[in-house]
């Protein structure tokens, strides 16, 4: 039995210990965006956000987590798919056959909240997963483009609450 804190949602859930959490994840919870690609932490197509560090669900056992622990799947991102990531690759078209894709874009979106500017070097440090369609160079081009789409949201946020404060300034 265990208590799984998953985009947002606690359920329980009766699996043995040592089930790998991505299963639960799968069969249990129902959330098959998440997928299995080579069950060793070699592939990243597993790929979750785990106390918001991107983390490979196939080998993490579900007797380790914690009630307290938080895990965002693909399906947890966003809520409209509007993650700069999501939106970024939309509008590069980054995916081929798909299967790696959302673990790429955990890792992508693990990344930014990290580094919001990361260059080509970090990127490639970062990105481990593996595409077996190749679409390296797209996912690299996609990352940028989220990288400026969420820049240019914080500048128009942090220009909207400059002028507000300055509005409130006069008025006052
Ligand atoms: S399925 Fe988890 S890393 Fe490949
Ligand atoms: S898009 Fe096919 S494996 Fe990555």
């Amino acid at each position: 039995m265990a208590k799984l804190n998953i985009n947002g949602k606690v359920h329980d859930v009766k699996v043995e210990a040592d089930t790998p959490l991505l299963w639960v994840i799968r069969e249990q919870v129902g959330l098959t965006g998440t997928k299995y690609g080579c069950g060793v932490a070699q592939c990243g197509a597993c790929s979750v956000h785990f106390n918001g560090v991107v983390a490979r669900s196939c080998s993490i056992q579900v007797g380790s987590v914690k009630p307290t622990d938080v895990i965002v799947t693909i399906e947890g991102l966003s809520a409209t798919s509007t993650h700069p990531v999501q939106k970024a690759w939309a509008e590069v078209d980054v995916p081929q056959c798909g299967y790696c894709q959302s673990g790429q874009i955990m890792a992508a979106a693990a990344l930014l909240a990290a580094k919001p500017d990361p260059s080509d070097a970090d990127i490639d440090d970062a990105m481990t997963n593996i595409c077996r369609c190749g679409t390296y160079q797209r996912i690299r081009d996609a990352v940028h483009t989220a990288a400026r789409t969420a820049a240019g949201t914080r500048k128009t946020a942090a220009a909207t609450s400059t002028f507000a404060a300055s509005r409130a300034e006069d008025q006052s």
